[in-house]
């Protein structure tokens, strides 16, 4: 009866949640299994930044609270995003969950799952559903056990920060995550070390506004920002070989940053920087404190300290008052800047942020054809960059098999995805790849394995 099936919907940060709530599950006795089909307890961990994930994640919620008809003890939580911007309101909807836990209580998960099921043991029916989406202090602080598996991890995400003080007009992150909270740098250097023990060598540092980091807990020293000072730390761990981090902001993004990806050699020359928007006027309604001249300024300082760097981005199509000149801008600067990977969003109204009360909602065929015509450059791009990798040696970090378990898979430092034979044993190792074949996402080819292996 102690079966748990997790499933996540949304950022890397959801995922990263979801992985500490399966390791504190697990370290109280419960099993943490691969089978929705066969659990006994269900949880969504959920998304809310756009509405399509908001319902998606309602309509599974739907079709599993019928799994409670043919067995009355199935449990069924919601957590994350969905749970914190709907709270209890989820229930009219779907009166027979049993969870709703926000993102700011997902340690509770564990003590909740016990009392259902003592309660339970003891005969008693199970009543009233558990709603739990208060703030806490310190729950920045949770977010910190990794699941262990058989397998080897090679690669893993640490959350360095919780929250978002930023007041971009179209996002409903800063309702569901809350004031932007820092964990200490001693913190998550002692969890990167011990990852590194266990065979990690790669972390992504997490956070909603990476950038801002630590600046109420820490000073600047010699102009070296915080999260600055934490890369250098985190690259001084021995066995970690590779440091990537998501997302910052353009706004914090400053010459520190810049100049670390010359000096820190472990800082993989990979940047996702969100643009949004290339026109001032948009990006000025959304609240987003730089100009599009700012972005390519940012790109172009990177370029010159790492000629090399891979970039991508996120861009919100048909915010509210878009017009066809602001749409152009957002091509040209999205092709100034030769992105090897964008995520293109179709504006969705997010009920008590500012931009949904805003007039001028752009139509939905309009932001479709909008949408396609920035796909169709971004696959030109990706195309055009894959293709100058050819007959090129690429760094790979061997994480383990392919999905269909018959090759291997690993990412380059640009990000790409690659797959080639390998030997088992070189899992964990960084290895020389000759790229010789390629799809708009994936690199094909063959390790150059002289003396290494
Ligand atoms: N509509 C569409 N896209 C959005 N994003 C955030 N809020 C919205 C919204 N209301 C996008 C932004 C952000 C990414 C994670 O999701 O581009 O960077």
């Amino acid at each position: 009866m102690n079966r748990v099936y997790i499933k996540t919907y949304g950022c890397q940060m959801n995922e990263r949640d979801s992985e500490a709530v399966a390791a504190m599950l697990r370290a109280r006795g419960y099993r943490i299994v691969n089978d929705e089909d066969n659990c006994d307890i269900l949880l969504l961990n959920t998304c809310s930044v756009r509405d399509a994930a908001e319902q998606k994640a309602l309509g599974k919620a739907g079709y599993l609270a019928q799994r409670k008809k043919h067995n009355p003890q199935f449990v069924l939580g919601i957590l994350g995003c969905m749970a914190q911007n709907r709270g209890a309101a989820i229930l009219e909807q779907l009166p027979d969950v049993d969870l709703i836990i926000g993102t700011q209580k997902f340690h509770q998960v564990p003590g909740y799952l016990d009392n259902l099921r003592a309660a339970r043991d003891a005969g008693l029916p199970i009543g009233q559903s558990i709603v739990d989406v208060g703030e806490e202090e310190g729950s920045q602080n949770t977010i910190r056990d990794h699941l262990e598996s058989p397998e080897r991890q090679v690669t893993a995400f640490v959350s360095i920060q919780q929250g978002c003080n930023m007041d971009c007009a179209f996002c409903i992150v800063p309702k569901t995550r809350g004031d932007e909270r820092s964990r200490p740098m001693d913190d998550i250097v002692a969890e990167c070390r011990a990852l590194a023990e266990r065979g990690v060598r790669e972390v992504t540092l997490l956070g909603q506004i990476v950038t801002s980091y630590g600046r109420r807990d820490y000073t600047h020293t010699n102009g070296i920002s915080p999260f600055v000072q934490l890369l250098e730390k985190v690259q001084s761990i021995e066995g970690i070989e590779r440091i990537r981090f998501t997302s910052p902001h353009p706004r914090g993004f400053k010459q520190d940053l810049v100049e670390a990806y010359g000096r820190l050699s472990k800082l993989c020359e990979y940047v996702h920087l969100p643009m949004q928007s290339g026109s001032d006027r948009i990006l000025r309604a959304m609240n987003r404190p730089y100009s599009s001249q700012r972005y390519a300024e940012i790109v172009g300082a990177l370029r010159a300290v790492r000629p090399d760097i891979y970039l991508s981005t996120d861009i919100i199509v048909g915010f509210p008052g878009e017009t066809d000149e602001d749409f152009e801008r957002t091509c040209r600067l999205f092709e100034a800047c030769d992105f090897d990977m964008a995520y293109i969003f179709k504006y969705s109204v997010r009920t008590g942020t500012v931009a949904a009360e805003l007039a001028d909602q752009v139509p939905d065929e309009v932001k479709e054809a909008r949408n396609q015509h920035l796909l169709e450059l971004l696959r030109r791009n990706s195309e055009r960059r894959t293709a100058a990798l050819l007959g090129t040696v690429e760094e790979v970090l061997v994480e383990g098999p392919d999905k269909t378990g018959r090759h291997f898979t690993g990412r380059t430092r640009g990000n790409r995805v690659a797959i080639f034979d390998a030997h088992p044993r070189l899992v964990g190792e960084l290895v020389p790849l000759r790229v010789e074949r390629a799809s708009v996402s994936t690199l094909y080819g063959e390790l150059v394995l002289n003396g290494v292996a």
